[in-house]
């Protein structure tokens, strides 16, 4: 009986004493493979739980919102540096790489920014030269020893087999057309110091469909000699995503002599991230309990580090999208109001999960 007390005692004491780093960095499970990175917000350099997190476990980051076009640019047309700053004085003094995200998105624009006071578009010709100034003030602003790549389009095109190819609804094709893209590389080339590597980066690219339009719009880039240098596959996935979809893509982009990363990593515990049709709101609105979900997801991430691994020749990064479940922008709603999601290796505590464990015992079966 006191035997019981004392070491269910010492099993509490434990829980107590245990800090959330108390396990084996993810960077050092993964060694050499490739830059292990994740998006991180201007709150979480101040030294806090996840400021933790990050520095144990990862070699690169991303900067989740504040270097984007509409993190930066100010209402009146001036920049403000201030939060990308925070993030990449951070990597800096931390030894850190750094993917800078984006230049040319149509989710990412600040208001009026394409558009004459009287309400009417910029001509392709006004809104080029607007972007370029942009474009020039952001590499001669980021130093280019910590943020060493670039997405310089992001999402520029459509998923559908009935639809075109390209994103036909957004600001920067309707007034620019489809050659902002190869706009958006020459102008990047022009300003990034010759060490940074310029990305075009993308969701669903381990569909079928959409792979393909991305195959052959990089095809016509690298072929007309535009100077692109990689593909990011976001990665976004569900649990349905299968490791030969994802071979297979890695294999395409890389026969084009492109570099691939994996930008945006984490996995869903329901079938998609995105909200659904109404019809299905009733059947999706509920939160799943963790437990029923985990092993699933442990064997899914763990199917998927083994491709990852295994293609490492063809692969420099692969970065998860946010630090933990709580941060997250599944966990914080993004689908669906008040719906939980756990897409990351790190819980709401930032301990880790059961894929990382499944990670861990993945790159253990390997010696
Ligand atoms: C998301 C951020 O995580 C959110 O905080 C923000 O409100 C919207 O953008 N594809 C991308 C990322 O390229 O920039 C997006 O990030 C997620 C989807």
């Amino acid at each position: 009986m006191i035997k019981k007390i004392t070491l269910s005692l010492a099993v509490a004491a434990l829980a107590i004493t245990a800090k959330a780093q108390d396990y084996t960095p993810l960077k050092q499970i993964i060694g050499d493979d490739f830059y292990i990175g994740v998006a991180i917000n201007p709150n979480q350099v101040s030294g806090n739980e996840d400021t933790k997190t990050i520095l144990h476990n990862f070699t690169t980051i991303t900067a989740e919102n504040a270097m984007k076009p509409a993190g930066i640019i100010q209402a009146d047309g001036s920049y403000n540096f201030t939060d990308a700053d925070k993030i990449v004085n951070f990597a800096k003094e931390n030894g850190l790489k750094m993917r800078g995200h984006t230049l040319c998105w149509h989710a990412s624009i600040p208001r009026n920014y394409m558009k004459n006071a009287d309400g009417t578009d910029l001509t392709k010709e006004e809104l080029y030269a607007k972007h370029e100034k942009y474009i020039k003030a952001v590499f001669e602003h980021f130093p280019s020893d910590v943020v060493i790549y670039w997405d310089v389009v992001n999402e520029a095109l459509n998923d559908g087999e009935n639809e075109g190819r390209y994103r036909e609804r957004s600001e920067w094709y309707r007034i620019c057309g489809p050659e902002f893209i190869s706009w958006a590389f020459k102008t990047a080339r022009k300003y990034a110091p010759a060490n940074v590597k310029l990305y075009y980066n993308d969701y669903n690219l381990v569909d079928p469909v959409k792979r393909e339009k991305c195959y052959l719009m990089l095809k016509e880039l690298v072929d007309s000699g535009v100077p692109i240098d990689g593909v990011g596959m976001q990665a976004h996935w569900s649990m349905d995503v299968t490791p030969a979809q994802i071979e297979e893509s890695i294999n395409r982009f890389a026969s084009l002599g492109l570099d691939v990363q994996i930008t945006e990593f984490d996995l869903t515990v329901y079938n998609s991230i995105h909200p659904p049709k109404a019809s299905e709101r009733q059947i999706v609105k509920y939160t799943l309990p963790y437990d029923v979900v985990e092993k699933a997801q442990a064997d899914a991430y763990a199917s998927y580090f083994k491709v990852l691994h295994e293609n490492r020749d063809k692969i420099s990064s692969v970065i998860f999208w946010n630090v933990n479940d709580a941060s997250s922008w599944l966990g914080r709603g993004f689908a669906i109001r008040g719906r939980l999601d756990y897409p990351l290796l790190f819980d709401r505590e930032n301990k880790p999960k059961a894929p990382f464990f499944s990670i861990e015992n993945y790159y253990k079966s390997l010696k």
